[in-house]
Order: structure tokens, then sequence, then C-alpha cells
């Protein structure tokens, strides 16, 4: 970036802070509404079925305007972007994307998070556009309980191909997420662990959240992240790690005998809002500063009525210094019904 196009906020050094003195340092953006998978708990058939009415193309912000306002964030303290969707790697091209954010300076850390169906044919040209790793959610290898989580009679070692090709390829170290639900895939927990123990893959478990208001929740559905760690526990022993630095979402563990380590992301049962550094820009452009907020901020609305960096910068300042969510601190038994933004919008 030239000097000549620096404004006041380029020249900040991060020291942005939202009431509860929390930095914004993460920036997740999603780069489609669209996904190939049908995952019950993200976008159930009934709701995201055939008449469902996804973005136009002209509503989604190019590679340009994603790349303008992630140069603004990441002179506002981001330090990390992360590629999500819906599925990221159905925006065509979506590697050209990855260059031009790869050569945002000032950054430490781009990553994407896939459903890994496309990651075979795209992982050595992600990794060639400049992205250094990847995560890539699968929550079974029991392929009848994952084709019936994916809705799309996917198979799970195609998914497995896809990590294969990512390490291949160099994007390491993998992450892989598993939402765990109970009574649908809780049982092959223990089955996952074991596969990817010892591969320098590190499986991350998700408690099922109330994330948008589509997939039904109920807190009977969620298994604890304690509960998950006590049955690894008991059969492969693990001790606690503490976090590689602040505002890391998952607690990690790693085997005893030194095979590795998991994560666990309890959201729901150990909320971490006090630490939350993440903002959240979906598919057409809008702010959000919480994964349960209802409402965003339409920065498109700035990109394309020709505001300067200047002012769109300001913006970004002003809705983050006045952020004070903390959703699933205070989730009660009132909070999942609020109108919330799904997560196929902003992915995660
Ligand atoms: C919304 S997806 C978007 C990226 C990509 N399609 C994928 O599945 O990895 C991001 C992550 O959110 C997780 N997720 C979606 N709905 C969830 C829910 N209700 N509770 C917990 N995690 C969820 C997915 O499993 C995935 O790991
Ligand atoms: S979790 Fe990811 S793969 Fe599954 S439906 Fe949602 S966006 Fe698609």
């Amino acid at each position: 970036m030239s000097d000549g196009r620096r404004t006041q906020a380029h020249r900040s050094d991060g020291a942005l802070t939202d009431t509860l003195g929390r930095p914004m340092r993460d920036l997740r953006i999603s780069v489609t509404d669209r996904c190939n998978f049908r995952c019950t708990y993200c976008m159930p058939k009934e709701v995201f079925g055939r008449g469902f009415e996804f973005l136009d193309r002209s509503e989604i912000l190019s590679f340009e305007e994603i790349a303008r306002l992630a140069r603004l964030f990441v002179a506002l303290g981001v330090r990390k972007l992360r590629i999500t969707g819906g599925e990221p790697l159905v925006r065509k091209d979506v590697e050209q994307l990855i260059a031009m954010l790869a050569a945002i300076e000032g950054l430490d850390d781009l990553t994407v998070t896939t459903n890994g169906s496309l990651l075979k044919r795209k992982a050595r040209a992600l990794r060639n556009a400049g992205l250094q790793r990847i995560t890539v959610s699968l929550d079974s290898l029991d392929n009848d309980v994952f084709k019936s989580m994916n809705d799309v009679d996917f198979p799970a070692e195609r998914v497995l191909e896809g990590i294969e090709a990512a390490v291949e390829a160099g994007l390491s170290p993998v992450k892989v997420n598993m939402v765990v639900k109970r009574g649908v895939n809780d049982h092959t927990v223990l089955e996952m662990a074991r596969h990817f123990r010892g591969r320098g893959q590190t499986l991350r478990f998700i408690e099922y959240m109330d994330v948008g208001n589509a997939n039904g929740w109920r807190l009977d559905d969620v298994v604890p992240a304690g509960e998950i760690i006590a049955r690894i526990n008991a059969e492969m022993p693990l001790e606690p790690v503490g976090p590689n630095y602040r505002g890391e979402v998952a607690r990690r563990y790693r085997y005893k005998d030194g095979s590795g380590e998991i994560g666990v992301i309890a959201s729901v049962t150990q909320p971490f809002c006090g630490d939350c550094t993440r903002a959240r820009l979906s598919a057409e452009g809008r702010l959000y500063t919480c994964l349960f907020a209802s409402r965003g901020h339409d920065l498109r609305a700035l990109l394309r009525g020709g505001k300067p960096d200047g002012e769109i910068a300001e913006f970004l300042r002003s809705v983050w210094s006045r952020r004070d969510d903390r959703y699933s601190e205070l989730r009660s038994s009132a909070t999942p019904g609020l109108p919330k933004v799904e997560m196929s919008r902003i992915g995660g």
C-alpha cells in the first residue's frame, strides 16, 4: 500500500478496543452465503431448500471490495483473517482473493475454514496463492452418521482426501472441526480422536451452538466439552495446555504420551466472550460484532457510495469502540429464540 493512500486510521497501531477493553484482532470474512452441503445444524433443507433465495451476485462484495476492507481492518489492528462462507471454496476463483489478502502488510495469519469437499482440487492453488494453513470441518468418519449430517450424501473419505491434499500442498498444520450433537454423532467422538491422533492434525470439538434461528437448537442436544474431554481422557490420557494467544477460542489439551493435541470450543458451557477479539464480515458486506448478533452494519453502502478510506475506517472504529456484545455469557432460556443472523451468512 502506498504511503499516499494512508489515512489516519491506517497509521493506527491497533490499540482500538471496545467497551469491555477487547481489541479487534481477528476478522472472519464470508465470501458466499451458498454451500454444497446442507448440514442439519447449519443449513437445514427445510429452510435452505429449492425455494430459498440466496444473495444475488451483485449483492455480494467483489474481491476488490473485500481486500479494500481487509486493508482497513488490518490498519486498525486486525492481525488474523479467516475466509469462510457458506462454503468458501464454491466461490469462483477464491484463490485470487487469497492472493490479494496474502499481500496485505501487517497480517500474521491467513486461513480458510472449509467443508473439504473441493479441497483435493483446490489445495495447491490455495497454497500457491499464499494461504498458510487451513481448517477442515468433518463431523464423523462413520459414513451413515456423516451423510445424515451433511444431508447431501457426501462421504467422509472424500473429506479425508482433501485433508491429505492440503497436507501435501503444505497447508499445515491442518485443523479439523467436529460439531458434536448428542444422539447424532457423539458416539463417534472416540473414533475421530483415534484417527487424528499422531497425524499432526489437531482435532477440535465444537459444542453445538444456537446460532441463527433455522436449526431448532435445544440445550439437550449439546454435549458439554467437559464430557467430551472426560470420554477421551478415559482411553487416551490428556493434560491441559495454556492458550497460544489471547482470544484463542479453543481450549487445548495434549495427549500425555506426546501423540498430539486436541481442542474444545465450548461456547455454550464455558463462554469466552470476555476475550472475544473477532469481527465478522458477511458476504453482502455487513459487519457483525458477534456471532449471535441480529443486526449488521452496512459497509457495502459505504464502499459503493464512494466513501473514502478514512471515512470507512472511522466508521469501523466507531462500531468497534461501542461494541458491548457478550451473548454467550448472557445465554438463558430466553435467548435462543432471539432473532439472529444465520451461520451460513457469517461463517462461524
Ligand atoms: C458455517 S461453517 C463455514 C465454513 C465451511 N462451510 C465449513 O463447514 O467449514 C464454519 C464452521 O461452523 C460450524 N458450525 C455451523 N453451524 C454450527 C452450529 N450450529 N454450532 C456449532 N458449530 C457450527 C461448522 O461445522 C464449521 O466448522
Ligand atoms: S457448516 Fe459449512 S458445510 Fe455445513 S452447511 Fe454450514 S456452511 Fe455448509
